[in-house]
Parts: C-alpha cells; sequence; structure tokens
C-alpha cells in the first residue's frame, strides 16, 4: 500500500506522505509542500482537497453511500429519529436510554428563547428573508448566553452539552417565531412534548385551539429532519469549521453556517425547487419544455434539485425522500400535482443523455419540499427547515474543531494573478 507520492518540481523529487482514511479513501499529504518547495496545491472550490480528518460522517458519492458515525442513513431512515440521530452525530455513538433520555429533556429545558430575543424580531421587516432573520437571531445568542460563547475553546467546551442542546432546541424554537412573526401572529410557548410534536405545536397553535399532531406527520418531519443532520464537509458545514478555526464560540459559527446554507445552490435549493415545479403548473408544462430549458447550460434554468458536487449517483436521501412521498401524501390523504411533475422531470431526467452523461441525479432537495408543504410548511421556511436538521452535523464539527489538541486556523493560500509591482500616481497626472 503506497504510503508515499513523489512528485518532481523542477528535476528535483519530493516525497508527500500519503494518507488512508477508514474506508481507504487516499489522500496525499501536502502540508509541508510549500515550505519545502515553494509550491502550493490550486483546487478552487476545494473540490479535491481535503481540508480536515473527520469521524462524523462518511460519504461515497460515486456509488451513492452516506452513512453517520458508520450507520447506513437507510437503517437510521428506517429505525431512528431526529433527536436520537443528533445524539449520534454528536457523539458519536447511539445513545442508551438514559442518554436519549437526558438529550431530549435538555432540549425540551431550553427549549424557549430569552423573551428580549423577541425585540430582534420586531426589527425586522414583516416580510423579511426567513434565513435572514435566522441568522441574526441566532447570532444575538452568543450574546443572550455570553457563559456559553465566551471564544474560548477550554471554556465553552467544558459547557458544550448544555450549548449544543440549547442550539438545537433554539434554532428550532426561532424558526417556528420566524413564521409567526411574519405572519403577524402570536408567539408560542414550547410545551414539554417530542421535539418534532413541539415545532408544529410551536408553528401552528392558536390561543383558541391547540394543534394537535397525528402520528404520520411527526413521523415524516422526524425523516425529513433527520435526512438533513450531516453531509460531510458541504459549503456550509466546511464554513462553520472555518468560523470555528478562529475561536469563534458555537453560537456564532453556527450562525455563519446558516448564512452559508442560504444559498441557491445549497439550502436554498429545496425553495428554488418548488417555485420551479409551481412555474411548470402553472405554465401548463407537464415538464417537457422545462427541461430541454434546463439543459441550455444557463445557471439560471437549471433543473433544480439535481445535480450534486460529490453525488456522482443518487442523492440515497432523495431516494428515501421520494418513497416517502407516495407514502405521506396517501395518509394525509394530499393528492399534490406538484409531485406527479416531480415525478415525470425525474422520469424524463433520467432518460436523458444530457443529465446521465453529467451524472446529475436528484439531490435531497428535489422532494423535499413536497413532504413539507404536505406538512402545511410554507415554502418561505423550507431553507430554515434545512438549517434545523444540519444543526447537529454543524455542532458535531465545530466540536472536532474546538477539541483539536494543535488546531490551527483555516487559512487557504492563493495564486495571484493580479498586477505586478507599479509605483503610485498622484491625483494631478492622473487622465
Ligand atoms: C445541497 O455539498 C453538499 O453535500 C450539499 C448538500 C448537503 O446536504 O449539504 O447535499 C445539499 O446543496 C444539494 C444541492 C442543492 N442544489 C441544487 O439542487 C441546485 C441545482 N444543482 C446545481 O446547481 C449543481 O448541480 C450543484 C451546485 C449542486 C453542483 O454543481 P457542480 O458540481 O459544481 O457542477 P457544475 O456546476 O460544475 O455542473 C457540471 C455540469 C455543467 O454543465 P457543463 O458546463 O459540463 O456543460 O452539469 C451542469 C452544469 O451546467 N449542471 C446542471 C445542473 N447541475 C449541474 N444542468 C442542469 N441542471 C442542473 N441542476
Amino acid at each position: 500500500m503506497a504510503t508515499t507520492a513523489t512528485l518532481t518540481l523542477e528535476g528535483k523529487p519530493y516525497e508527500l506522505p500519503v494518507m488512508t482514511g477508514t474506508e481507504g479513501e487516499k489522500a496525499i499529504d501536502v502540508r509541508q509542500l510549500r515550505k519545502e518547495s515553494g509550491y502550493v496545491c490550486y483546487d478552487q472550490g476545494y473540490g479535491n482537497t481535503g481540508s480536515c480528518e473527520s469521524q462524523i460522517t462518511y460519504l461515497d458519492g460515486d456509488n451513492g453511500i452516506l452513512r453517520h458515525r458508520g450507520y447506513p442513513i437507510e437503517q437510521l431512515a428506517e429505525q431512528s429519529e431526529f433527536v436520537e440521530t443528533a445524539y449520534l452525530i454528536i457523539y458519536g455513538d447511539l445513545p442508551n436510554p438514559k442518554e436519549r433520555r437526558d438529550f431530549g429533556d435538555l432540549m425540551r429545558q431550553h427549549a424557549a428563547i430569552d423573551t428580549q430575543m423577541l425585540r430582534i424580531f420586531e426589527g425586522f421587516p414583516r416580510e423579511a428573508p426567513p434565513m435572514g432573520m435566522l441568522t441574526s437571531i441566532v447570532s444575538s445568542m452568543a450574546a443572550y448566553y455570553p457563559s456559553l460563547a465566551t471564544n474560548n475553546f477550554e471554556s465553552d467546551l467544558a459547557n458544550f452539552d448544555l450549548t449544543a442542546a440549547m442550539a438545537i432546541s433554539k434554532i428550532r424554537t426561532i424558526v417556528a417565531g420566524v413564521y409567526r412573526y411574519r405572519h403577524g401572529m402570536p408567539f408560542n410557548y414550547p410545551k414539554d412534548i417530542p421535539f418534532c410534536d413541539n415545532f408544529l405545536h410551536l408553528m401552528f397553535s392558536e390561543p383558541y385551539k391547540d394543534y394537535v399532531t397525528i402520528p404520520e406527520v411527526s413521523r415524516a418531519l422526524n425523516l425529513i429532519l433527520l435526512l438533513h443532520a450531516d453531509h460531510e464537509q458541504n459549503c456550509s458545514t466546511s464554513t462553520v469549521r472555518m468560523v470555528g478555526s478562529s475561536g469563534a464560540n458555537l453560537f456564532t459559527s453556527l450562525a455563519a453556517g446558516i448564512c452559508a446554507l442560504s444559498g441557491p445552490l445549497h439550502g436554498g435549493a429545496n425553495t428554488a425547487v418548488m417555485q420551479m415545479l409551481q412555474t411548470i403548473h402553472d405554465e401548463g408544462d407537464d415538464g417537457t419544455r422545462f427541461i430541454e430549458s434546463a439543459k441550455s447550460g444557463d445557471k439560471n434554468h437549471r433543473l433544480m434539485g439535481f445535480g450534486h458536487a460529490v453525488y456522482r449517483n443518487y442523492d440515497p436521501r432523495a431516494r428515501i425522500i421520494g418513497h416517502a412521498c407516495d407514502v405521506v401524501l396517501n395518509k394525509l390523504g394530499i393528492v399534490d400535482p406538484l409531485l406527479d411533475i416531480a415525478k415525470k422531470l425525474e422520469e424524463a431526467a433520467l432518460k436523458d443523455e444530457y443529465f446521465l452523461s453529467r451524472k446529475l441525479y436528484p439531490n435531497v432537495d428535489f422532494y423535499s419540499g413536497i413532504i413539507m408543504r404536505a406538512l402545511g410548511i410554507p415554502t418561505e421556511l423550507f431553507t430554515t427547515m434545512f438549517a434545523i436538521g444540519r444543526s447537529p452535523g454543524w455542532i458535531a464539527n465545530w466540536k472536532e474543531v474546538a477539541s483539536q489538541p494543535k488546531g490551527r486556523i483555516y487559512r487557504p493560500r492563493q495564486l495571484y494573478t493580479g498586477p505586478v509591482k507599479r509605483d503610485y500616481v498622484p491625483m494631478a497626472r492622473r487622465h
């Protein structure tokens, strides 16, 4: 098994160590390359660069494999629930009954937000983007809970269990608060009920009538959040690690991750998929016309919910959610024409050379919006739902960065292609 790679630069050989991951993936360790040769590696967008060693999630994009701490996503989707999977991702093992009970209790005890934080909502226009509101209010948690956000890894890690449970629980509560605020409705207070049931209560209970969760809805919401819980070094998770590497506390690092997730190429895609399906429906198209326009290469006419920076095969989460769509909508007696359009688009794309040759398959966002809409969650909140789901993954990655004994701040290099040295020209001599 190769333990070194030889790189010859200007006739001089450099021996670079080869690292091997648990699943046999190989990496060339170039940490000494610049010091020894003056060369840096160039990898725009880091698509071929390992920024860290991590023990949380394994992704095999060619074979459509996703595992959290070794457990296949298919088994977790079938047998686990969001809070249990969150515990697994954060702490590395499935919880025993006491650990699961204590974790849930901690989240329920800290589900409410400081009443002063409600003033931050008031500072936003009613139609403010939900992800913008979520970022700001999550960021404010560092100010409201300063003892948990000291920007000192040792003290912040000493309170990690409480901070992690608070973060997941309050992000859930804040998302529901954003919905209530945007619709001019009074805020609800959390109850002593399971995580997803509490979310639905916080969202939909009215002063005159409590929301009653039916098991199918609670199970579907658990599945959606569980499937978003972590996904290796995606854009938002890498952002959390980057910000955390500066010593920033967990709340601040999570706010940065929420910013990264808000982009349409990342977490914003589930909203874009629904807007795409609705447009196709409103134009009386069955998807045939749209598929042709999606092949133009125009970034503004992409088949949203298709393609992935890592998967060159079916995103296993998309397969699970696609199946769950039928089950959930049938159980709820919902007929959604957008689901039929989505299926037609998928069927057409999976037979089309343009998509097959580029290995473009449905990703997690292609069907997730249809289930969330069936649960009564408005499209405007879809990306914030992704943030709730991804919070355990972000937290686990922040903890890996904070726990590194010799943690280094993330500081990539570049290839400078700007002007060479030139002298200042006084204004009088400029034309
Ligand atoms: C998520 O990283 C993660 O793990 C992310 C995520 C997670 O859980 O954190 O999985 C969540 O972000 C899923 C992805 C959600 N985004 C979308 O669904 C938006 C639509 N998809 C794309 O824009 C695109 O596929 C990306 C951004 C997801 C991936 O882009 P890449 O890998 O950089 O691919 P690319 O832009 O280089 O495209 C390669 C080719 C191009 O054509 P050519 O230039 O070769 O002719 O494929 C084409 C692209 O034009 N292409 C598409 C397409 N996606 C890529 N063409 C039509 N429709 C698409 N969706």
